[in-house]
């Protein structure tokens, strides 16, 4: 399809802002990164509102260019072939310890320079860059669950697609604790940092959020096109102290949908009584009969607490967060650990990065892991994409025993790898990048 003989090079680069040198490579850059996620061209107003935003939230822009001419019409030197864009921010690695960590997104490849090794090229250079800088964590969202598995990824969190009936079928058996009222969704400029920062340090498989965030969910800038959504409205739960503790952002999906719908942006609850009184909130909004809500978490408290669960219609949960350590004695120390005990783990890397034998020692849930010569039979064997789903609880070990993803040299290891791996609450990640 494309030109064989094409060179690339890559180039990394911070955001500019209009007026500054760089800013017409990062402009560049964005309208490539909407070209290959099929979004609308970006108007230069929204080419730099993105770039502000990314400027806050410190990203680093890596393109692939030509290193030739363009054929005559095209697209051209200028433009990036390829994009990629990494932040760091932190993940929730269980009781309430946060780890900073590489978050890849905006992984692009124009069609004509696709399978030629450009994603891997652009991968391969980041995940050792970020090893070299100190960090043990990568993540990402993926739109295949078959890209990234090769670079030593894991599915780690999953979500699912809610619909939520709200006729008179929905009774919540939960006396309030506290008040909603409804706000200018504006407000949540403010707020949603503050409640989701609290959120965030409660929930394993958290990712602290981008600028984007508070952004959206207060209605100011929507994925697409220039402007706000002004259909975005917003609902506060104030806890018994009188302060806000959670906070719902929504939308209405139009009259001609039925039944009468009401759409989740944002659903995010610093308590349990938040939550559920955030719930009976939404199903009491009148001449309206059904909620959605695309990120809601697998193991959901609201069918429980419903006389009728089956008021709750779920999807198949679907992978969300993927983790891809980059080491592994750091990694594992960062954590603490459920149950005390000692496993030697032999662990393959496809990248080289960071193999070998570990040998995991936990006592009173503080771990600490050295390397062990080769030779010694391993309690689990398995590579590094399985170790990071195994590290929050995303799989039962015992499972990907039987997957065949894990082989297991002692027996009862995987069970024993279960309990300590464990953490507080299933991990759910609230945040896409
Ligand atoms: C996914 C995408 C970035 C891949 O880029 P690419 O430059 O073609 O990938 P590479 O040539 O470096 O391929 C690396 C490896 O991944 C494999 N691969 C790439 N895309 C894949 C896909 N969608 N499904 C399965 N395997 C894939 C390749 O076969 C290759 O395997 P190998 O090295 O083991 O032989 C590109 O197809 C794309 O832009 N897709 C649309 C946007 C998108 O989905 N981005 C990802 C967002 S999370």
């Amino acid at each position: 399809m494309g030109d064989p003989g094409v060179d690339y090079e890559i180039r990394r680069f911070e955001p500019a802002t209009k007026g500054s040198p760089g800013y017409a490579a990062a402009a560049a850059w964005m309208q490539a990164v909407a070209f290959g996620f099929h979004d609308e061209r970006r108007t230069d107003a929204r080419v730099d509102r993105g770039l502000e935003m990314h400027l806050v939230d410190r990203r680093i822009l890596t393109g692939a260019y030509r290193t030739g001419p363009a054929p005559a019409h095209a697209l051209g030197p200028d433009v990036p072939v390829a994009t990629f864009g990494t932040m760091d921010k932190t993940l929730n690695v269980g009781f309430g310890r946060l780890l900073e960590t590489r978050l890849v997104t905006a992984v692009t490849v124009r069609t004509p320079h696709r399978r030629r090794g450009l994603l891997r090229r652009m991968m391969i250079g980041e995940l050792a860059l970020a090893q070299e800088q100190g960090l043990a964590m990568a993540a990402l969202t993926a739109s295949e669950a078959s890209i990234y598995g090769r670079f030593g990824f894991g599915a780690a969190t999953s979500e699912q697609s809610i619909k939520v009936d709200t006729s008179a079928r929905f009774a919540l058996d939960h006396a309030p604790m506290g008040t909603v009222e409804v706000a200018d969704p504006k407000v949540l400029l403010e707020l949603a940092p503050q409640i989701f920062e609290r959120v965030h340090r409660l929930t394993p498989g958290s990712i602290g959020r981008h600028e984007f965030y508070r952004q959206f969910v207060s209605g100011s800038v929507r994925r697409e096109g220039e402007d706000g959504d002004p259909k975005v409205r917003a609902a506060l739960h104030y806890g018994p102290d009188g302060g806000v503790d959670g906070y719902v952002s929504y939308r209405f999906c139009g009259w001609d949908k039925e039944p009468y719908t009401m759409e989740i942006v944002d659903l995010v609850a610093a308590t349990r009584d938040a939550y559920l009184e955030l719930w009976q909130y939404l199903a009491a909004i009148d001449l309206v009969e059904r909620i959605t809500w695309e990120e809601a978490p697998v193991d959901d408290p609201l069918p429980w607490a419903l006389a009728d669960s089956r008021c709750v219609d779920a999807s198949t949960p679907r992978d969300m967060l993927w983790l891809r350590i980059l080491d592994v004695g750091k990694a594992l120390e960062a954590r603490k650990f459920s149950a005390d005990g000692r496993l030697l783990l032999k662990v393959a890397d496809p990248l080289g990065l960071d193999d070998g034998t570990f040998e995991l020692n936990v006592q009173g849930g503080e771990a600490t892991v050295e390397r062990v010569s080769p030779g010694h039979e391993a309690d689990l064997e398995l590579d590094i994409s399985a170790l990071s789903s195994v590290y929050l609880g995303a799989v039962h070990p015992v499972t990907l025993t039987a997957a065949g993803r894990i082989r297991e040299g002692a027996p009862g290891a995987a069970a024993r790898a279960a309990a300590m791996f464990a953490v507080e609450r299933p991990a759910h990640c609230l945040t896409h990048f």
